[in-house]
């Protein structure tokens, strides 16, 4: 069985991020979400509109996703992949080249993020603030 793991925020679920679930389980058969906690977003000196439980219920509701993990902190990808047996590590291209240092223990792949959608610009729009959980 080939395992794909993949990381964010995913907060106010949008196609864009339908759109990489699905495309990222397309690489193997089984696929883990390593999903940013609350801590994790206020680190980075971001904020998400929905807390970690609410997005992990509506992450483990898509078919794409069959785990979803806690992400928190920016150094346990490696112990992830080792942990979990990941055979390939899925990011959006907007985290180009950002992971190539994981190529040693997993396939890295970028793929093209979906135009003209994200939290922040959903945010943005509906005048939430400008935060962005990224
Ligand atoms: N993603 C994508 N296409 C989009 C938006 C996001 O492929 N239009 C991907 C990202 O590249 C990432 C994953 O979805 O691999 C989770 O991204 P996340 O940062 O949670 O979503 P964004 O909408 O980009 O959020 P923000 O605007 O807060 O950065």
């Amino acid at each position: 069985m080939k395992k794909v793991i993949t990381y964010g925020t995913f907060d106010l679920l949008h196609y864009g991020h339908i759109n990489i679930l699905k495309r990222a389980k397309q690489h193997g058969d089984f696929l883990i979400v390593a999903l940013s906690t609350d801590e994790f977003n206020s680190l980075k000196g971001k904020a998400s509109y929905f807390s970690y439980e609410e997005r992990k219920q509506l992450l483990e509701a898509i078919k794409y996703v069959d785990h979803v993990i806690p992400e928190e902190t920016w150094d346990q990808k490696i112990r992830d992949v080792r942990k979990y047996g990941i055979d390939c590590f899925v990011m959006g291209n907007d985290w180009e080249g950002k992971f190539d240092f994981l190529k040693p223990y997993t396939e890295v792949v970028y793929l093209p993020r979906t135009p003209e959608i994200s939290t922040s610009k959903i945010k943005n729009d509906l005048g939430l603030g400008f935060g962005s959980a990224g």
